[in-house]
């Protein structure tokens, strides 16, 4: 697929570690100008995987397509706002947009503690909710106007198998993971007659430097070979967002493509 996002702008959200810049990387490879973010310059750090926001932006840039860095917080509408006009100014009109940006955090920064359906504080149930669901309604209220009065966009959201089957802990974050689901086919289908495509991806378990930093992993699901019983690799997930970001997938909208190994085999 070398070259099939060329002439593309693509902003991926939380590209600063992660999912996200495995991502990034992969629509580079495409073709794709990207710009790279995070809520902070420091975020990339948090869990060793590059020292800021700007050296990751540097490292991607390569020889062809351009990066450039842009920093907020995504659950902020004025600094949503003010991240997509820079993008736009760098890099030109976004065509691809990927809402990696979320996770399972509190008001305070950690993991809410209790985090069961009955005992999380509102506090932090509200944060969560905001973090995930109203972060990417945000990214997507910025940037799909744009792209529908120019006829030409994909808009990638993430779910988590969380968001598909009952959980306990993480309930809020499974809640607003599944309304980020919904969000995505209502979109799809007010995005349909400007031939905008919105889909989101639900994975499984993935080794993330932030997913391996802070759970006790499984040895037998840590290794890689034929079984699918394992978790995912990064490039795992960024294969199914570079074929959904790129016109292989020109007549797929509003569907959740599940990248979980078949874990999470049920209907619907
Ligand atoms: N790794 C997994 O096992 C897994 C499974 C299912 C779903 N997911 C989802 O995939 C996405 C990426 O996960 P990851 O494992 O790479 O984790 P990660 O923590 O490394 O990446 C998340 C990124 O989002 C950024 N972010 C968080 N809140 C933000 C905010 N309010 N504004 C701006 N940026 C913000 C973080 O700084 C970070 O760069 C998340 O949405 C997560 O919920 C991950």
């Amino acid at each position: 697929m070398a070259g099939s996002l060329s002439g593309s702008v693509a902003l991926v959200t939380g590209s600063g570690r992660g999912l996200g810049r495995t991502i990034a990387e992969r629509l580079i490879a495409m073709g794709a100008d990207v710009a790279i973010h995070d809520i902070s310059q420091e975020a990339p750090a948090q869990y060793g995987e590059d020292a800021n926001l700007d050296a990751v932006a540097t490292r991607l840039a390569g020889s062809g397509p351009r990066t450039t860095a842009v920093t907020g917080d995504i659950s902020q509408e004025a600094a949503v706002a003010a991240m997509v006009a820079k993008v736009e100014a760098d890099l030109g009109p976004i065509s691809i947009l990927i809402n990696v940006a979320g996770g399972d955090i509190g008001a305070h920064g950690t993991k809410p503690s209790p985090n069961g359906a009955l005992d999380i504080s509102l506090e932090d149930a509200l944060a969560v909710i905001q973090r995930n669901f109203i972060g990417t309604m945000l990214m997507c209220r910025a940037v799909a106007p744009g792209m529908a009065e120019r006829q030409k966009g994909s808009i990638v959201n993430f779910g988590s198998l969380n968001g598909h089957q009952g959980v306990s802990p993480e309930v809020v974050y499974g809640c607003s993971k599944a309304a980020i689901v919904h969000y995505t086919r209502c979109l799809a289908l007010e995005m349909r007659p400007a031939g905008v495509r919105v889909n989101v991806v639900s994975p499984g378990p993935t080794k993330t430097a932030r997913f391996l930093a802070t759970r006790q992993t499984d040895p037998k699901m840590m290794l890689d070979g034929p079984s699918l019983d394992r978790y995912a690799n990064p490039s795992e997930i960024a294969g199914v967002v570079g074929f959904l970001a790129s016109p292989q997938s020109s007549f797929v909208s509003g569907q959740v493509i599940r990248i979980d190994g078949g874990i999470g085999l049920y209907a619907a």
